[in-house]
């Protein structure tokens, strides 16, 4: 298999993508980014421009495409920016890789994705699903993690305490509330991709707690 990984240097990226390089079902990778994912025989990973994705960009000719885009508030600085990185980027790939023929997309979305949740994040990611399940793919998988656990660089001081909540009560927590490993929700990822079996799918938290 070809394998597109667009998100390829983030904490689920990261893993998706050593998880595939180490895969002997998986031929290529191509992982685009605004900085190079690493350097292996069998990794091809040009810096783009979301925003401006050529439609010849070499390499889209993937079979399947694995997305963990994402940004938070704080690092987009607004609403709009992070609009951009959540919907919009995943949205351009996912066209561009229709266009060149691949049949397979796997998102990395989020419990609670919904169109019409009250809060922002969990709104784009319910468009998002929405906006993917209109284009046509053969098979299409969500992946709704909830808290994402693993070591970062930069701080979530957020994301770290809750981290640590769950962490101590994780016996006591209904596994729908429990961290989800990033290498967890990419064993998940890469499957879904391989299988690329037809039809909509969705990974609930539960099953990668
Ligand atoms: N954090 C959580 O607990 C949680 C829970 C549920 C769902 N999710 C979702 O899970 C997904 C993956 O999460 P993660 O923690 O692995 O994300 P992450 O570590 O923040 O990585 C995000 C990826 O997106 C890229 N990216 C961010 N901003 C960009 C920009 N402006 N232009 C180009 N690329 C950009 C990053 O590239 P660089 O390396 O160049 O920055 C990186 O490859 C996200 O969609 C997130 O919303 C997260």
């Amino acid at each position: 298999m070809k394998l597109l990984i667009a998100g390829a240097t983030g904490l689920v990226g990261r893993h998706v993508l050593e998880k595939a390089l180490h895969d002997e079902r998986v031929r290529a990778v191509i992982a685009p980014g605004r900085q190079a994912a690493g350097i292996h025989p069998k990794l091809f990973s040009p810096v783009v421009d979301f925003d401006n994705l050529l439609v010849g960009e070499s390499g889209w000719q993937v079979d399947a495409v694995i997305c963990t885009l994402g940004t938070t508030m704080k690092k987009a600085g607004s609403k709009e920016a992070f609009y951009r990185v959540d919907h919009d980027y995943p949205l351009a790939v996912a066209r561009l890789a229709r266009k060149h023929g691949t049949s397979s997309f796997v998102l990395t979305s989020a419990a609670g994705a919904d169109v019409s949740s009250r809060f922002f994040y969990y709104r784009v990611k319910g468009e998002v699903e929405r906006e993917l399940a209109s284009m046509g793919f053969e098979s299409l998988t969500f992946i709704r993690p909830g808290l994402i656990g693993g070591r970062r660089d930069e701080p979530r001081p957020l994301e770290t305490s809750l981290g640590l909540v769950k962490k101590i009560l994780h016996p006591l927590l209904p596994k729908s509330w429990r961290i989800n490993p990033a290498e967890k929700i990419a064993d998940r990822l890469l499957k879904a991709a391989l299988a690329s079996k037809a039809g909509t799918h969705v990974v609930t938290s539960e099953e990668m707690a």
